[in-house]
């Protein structure tokens, strides 16, 4: 299957075909495992699977991250055909999904994108909602896959469905990690061989958090993976947090009947790596 840079294409050929699931993966490209895992997962659920490659300007805040951001088309087009020689790969420019200048639509999503995540990055959910809501518009797929790396951003689109009635089913993909533990993610290939292997002091505190939770308070434990950011010379917290499974409120003490996770952002000379457990 080639793959298409006009939407209006895939339209047209999906009338042409004869399936009773379609699933969409939203993707930014630079393909790795996690993404493997959810063209696979999407595969097996739906009998026409959609793979988008597209770097969204309006969920970047930072000129220079946007700028940076890495890009392997041919290879991601390579990758998801041995994966699935059936799906349909959409490759948009900007101008087949956005008029010019593009623009973030403003969403009410009841402040979930405004925490956590969203206090350091303005607007990044905004950006994301918007491109996503345009992508299910065009395609109106019955599922769409997403990593639980990025667990915010689930409920963030689960959040953007509900309240435009958008019609689609989520599915969370559990987080796939390197060796060492660190989750999988494009921006892992910014970082050099042995950073990339320090890098494993993110999942690690966030197990410590979930071998501590029983025992400690929280204050506890956030100063303790605190201090472990400190004594390390080069990865800096940008925060750490534990707060409860669908509202996302922040938490300060452990009740064994709610659902909670523990959320990570690190940075190394401003590479962020996100990251983030249920803790219960
Ligand atoms: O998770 C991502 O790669 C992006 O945020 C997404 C969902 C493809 C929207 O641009």
């Amino acid at each position: 299957m080639r793959s298409f840079n006009h939407s209006s294409e895939i339209i047209e050929l999906l009338k042409t075909k004869e399936y009773e699931y379609l699933g969409l993966v939203p993707t930014m490209g630079s393909l790795h495992k996690g993404h493997v895992k959810l063209i696979e997962k999407c595969s097996l659920k739906c009998d026409q699977t959609i793979v988008s490659i597209f770097v969204n300007p309006t969920q970047f805040d930072n000129k220079i991250d946007f700028a940076n951001y890495p890009q392997s088309v041919q290879k991601d087009i390579e990758t998801i055909r041995k994966i699935n020689p059936n799906a349909i790969i959409y490759t948009p420019s900007e101008s087949d999904l956005y008029t010019s200048p593009a623009k973030a639509e403003i969403f009410d999503l009841d402040g979930i994108d405004k925490i956590i995540e969203g206090k350091f990055r303005k607007g990044h959910f905004q950006g994301v909602a918007t491109v996503v809501k345009i992508l299910f518009e065009k395609f109106s797929p019955d599922y769409a896959f997403f990593g639980e790396k990025d667990y915010q951003q689930i409920l963030v689109i689960e959040k953007l469905i509900k309240k435009y009635n958008l019609g689609v089913k989520i599915k969370c993909i559990l987080t796939v990690r390197e060796e060492n533990g660190l989750a999988m993610s494009s921006r892992n290939i910014l970082l050099d061989k042995e950073t990339r292997y320090d890098a494993k002091i993110i999942y690690e505190s966030l197990c410590i958090a979930k071998k501590m939770i029983k025992k400690n308070d929280f204050d506890k434990i956030k100063n303790f993976i605190s201090e472990l950011f400190l004594a390390n010379k080069k990865f800096s917290l940008e925060y750490f947090c534990i707060a409860e499974n669908t509202s996302l409120k922040e938490i300060a003490s452990f009740n064994p009947t709610i659902k909670i996770r523990a959320f990570i952002c690190a940075r190394f000379q401003g590479i962020r790596l996100i990251d983030n457990i249920a803790l219960n």
